[in-house]
């Protein structure tokens, strides 16, 4: 088992993804939250569909609850478009969302350091906040790569290895865990700093885009919302959000609560 929540598997495949609860408010304070930033997902799709034709196979490893999938579906009316992630549950909500969308898909439950596809499969593929999951990255990049055909473009999105450290020091000035600050960072094997060294491992870097988001979190109650989705923190007050909110405005000088992340893409090519 890692020191990082984010790279224990056991905490990765049962708490953190087991079902989409915690993904889901994640997100959703994240994005109730954002202040500047452009949409990841648009994004993705937009750096994709100067790449690829309509038409194309693509992929998306580590879909989550398939925000990317739905867009690229929208964006790229791809032939062939293939959701992975580890996580039956998330899967389920990806399928269920395509269906709604009236878009096609399907989904495919698999650890994305052995993928069960074919060599040169896709045209595309998006590798989006996940990869820090992988104590290995390049691993998983390299299955990435033996899934595109020549030519073929992949997009892998992550975050810088300071994200959200303002958080850290709330965390510890409200006396919640001391220790925050000094742990290392959730994003430690995978982020902006590394991401075009570990991208080159198996495909050509055409380019490396950054761009930094900023979340304004408006009361105390809205952090909390936030800080019990991550698992950095040992925060062992009891009361759920109520509590955490109550200490929160009790302890910190008054709201709004900044912070930031730089959210890096690159986008490479195989060989
Ligand atoms: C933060 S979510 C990202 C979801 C989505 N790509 C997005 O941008 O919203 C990380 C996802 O990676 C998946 N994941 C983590 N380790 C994995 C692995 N070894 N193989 C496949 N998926 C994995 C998790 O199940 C989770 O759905």
């Amino acid at each position: 088992m890692s020191a990082n929540p984010f790279l224990d598997p056991t905490l990765v495949h049962g708490d953190l993804y087991r079902g989409d609860g915690r993904l889901a408010d994640r997100t959703q304070a994240l994005h109730r939250a954002k202040i500047s930033g452009s949409d990841v997902a648009d994004t993705i799709a937009n750096l994709l569909a100067a790449r690829v034709p309509r038409g194309a196979a693509v992929l998306d490893i580590g879909c989550g609850r398939g925000t990317t999938t739905l867009r690229l579906a929208d964006r790229l009316r791809p032939r062939r478009l293939i959701a992975v992630d580890a996580s039956a549950a998330l899967l389920r909500t990806t399928r269920d969302r395509l269906g709604d969308a009236g878009a096609l898909g399907s989904v495919v439950c698999a650890d994305f350091h052995h993928l069960p596809l074919l060599d040169s499969v896709a045209d595309a593929a998006v590798a989006a906040f996940c990869l820090y999951h992988s104590p290995t990255p390049t691993l998983a990049v390299a299955e990435i790569a033996r899934c595109l055909r020549p030519g073929g473009a992949a997009v892998l999105v992550t975050k810088s290895l300071d994200s959200y450290a303002e958080l850290d020091h709330l965390v510890r000035a409200a006396g919640l865990d001391p220790h925050g600050t000094s742990r290392p960072s959730l994003y430690e094997s995978f982020h902006s700093g590394n991401l075009h060294t570990i991208a080159a491992t198996n495909l050509i870097v055409i380019d490396v885009q950054r761009e930094e988001h900023v979340f304004h979190f408006a009361d105390a109650t809205h952090l909390a919302r936030y800080l019990t989705t991550t698992p950095k923190y040992r925060i062992t007050l009891t009361g759920g959000i109520p509590a955490l909110a109550a200490t929160l405005r009790l302890r910190l000088p008054a709201p709004p609560y900044t912070t930031q992340s730089m959210v890096s893409y690159a986008i490479a090519v195989r060989p």
